[in-house]
């Protein structure tokens, strides 16, 4: 307001003074009832200079002011719009990687431990910490720990690291951007994404039989690692499973539905070393996987 205000009177102030001493080169003489061009001594020679001198200064300082004023309120605004740029990055990065264990909307598990997510919720209060100067440490320390915990994951959890260094997939930025996301508390950016790709959420998704369980749980809660053809599981930080029901799982147990569980409840535990997370699962969601992975021929 006080911008416009300025540009406003800097633009008039000019024109104000040229219709000025424009019009007072034409003065009524009073004897005689004639007008007559009298020059005033600021329109002729150096004193038009001067008269553009003068007002060539109040110009540069009144833009000089305008912009000052502007200052604040562009850097607000440029900080705003990167913000949502974070932000929205994040949620997609979090629609592809992270949401098939920590839900849509960061809900992680339900009460009672009865949905299908098995991640920690991460919509919570305590992680929505705003950048103002009064809570500057609380700020930092939150973002480092949500920084580290994505970076890094938890030892002996399924959360493992998805940092670079950690063979994952994600660099400095995208973690920077997941933090935002989680910190922003802007989850219905995700539910957009999730959306707009129209991927299968286990909560989404009503569910017939124990084969199309079966199906929605390994995409959502399997995809994020491994690809399965022709569905929305694309992960890449695992062998496909597509045609697993004709080969061995992992090279070392003859494929039937028992072992299907064994090897989704405790990967290292059968083969020293594994990279694959132990899923704990409930009994029939592990079913519902080993009936659907047995389609896969
Ligand atoms: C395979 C399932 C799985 C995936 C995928 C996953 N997480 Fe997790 N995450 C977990 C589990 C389980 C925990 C709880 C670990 C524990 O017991 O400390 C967790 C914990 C966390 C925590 C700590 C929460 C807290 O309260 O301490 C954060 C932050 C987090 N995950 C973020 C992410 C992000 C971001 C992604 C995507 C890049 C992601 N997770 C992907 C399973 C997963
Ligand atoms: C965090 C990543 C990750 C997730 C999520 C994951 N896996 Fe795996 N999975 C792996 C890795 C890595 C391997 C290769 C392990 C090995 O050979 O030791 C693997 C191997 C397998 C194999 C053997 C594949 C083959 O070609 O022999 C099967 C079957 C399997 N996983 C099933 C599942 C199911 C079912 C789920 C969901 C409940 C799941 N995985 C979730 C990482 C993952």
């Amino acid at each position: 307001m006080l911008t416009f205000v300025i540009v406003a009177v800097a633009l008039i102030f000019p024109v104000a003074v040229i219709l000025d001493s424009w019009r007072r080169r034409r003065v009524e003489v009073p004897e005689t009832g004639s007008e007559q061009e009298v020059d005033l001594p600021l329109t002729q020679g150096n004193g038009r200079k001067l008269l553009f001198g003068v007002v060539l200064i109040i110009e540069t300082f009144l833009l000089m002011i305008a912009y000052a004023a502007n200052e604040p309120g562009r850097q607000e605004a440029a900080a705003a719009v990167q913000h949502d740029f974070l932000v929205e990055r994040g949620a997609h990065s979090y629609v592809s990687l992270c949401m098939s264990c920590h839900g849509l909307d960061g809900q992680g598990f339900l009460e009672g431990g009865a949905g299908v997510y098995i991640g920690r919720p991460l919509n919570t209060g305590a992680f929505q910490i705003e950048d103002t100067p009064d809570n500057a440490e609380a700020f930092e320390e939150t973002r480092a720990f949500l920084y580290k915990t994505i970076q890094n994951g938890r030892e002996d959890t399924p959360m493992v690291g998805w940092g670079l260094e950690n063979g994952g997939p994600l660099n400095y930025e995208m973690i920077n951007e997941l933090v935002a996301l989680i910190m922003s508390g802007e989850w219905e950016m995700v539910a957009h994404f999730a959306e707009a790709e129209s991927l299968a959420t286990p909560t989404a998704q009503p569910t017939e039989s124990e084969e199309e369980l079966g199906k929605v749980l390994t995409v959502s809660v399997c995809g994020a690692c491994h690809a399965i053809d022709g569905t929305e599981a694309t992960g890449i930080a695992a062998p496909a499973l597509d045609g697993i029901a004709s080969r061995q799982i992992a090279g070392v147990l003859p494929f039937n539905r028992e072992n299907v569980v064994r090897w989704v409840q405790n990967p290292p535990g059968i083969k020293k070393g594994s990279q694959m997370p132990p899923y704990p699962l409930p009994e029939e969601q592990l079913q519902a996987i080993a009936v659907y992975l047995e389609t896969l021929k």
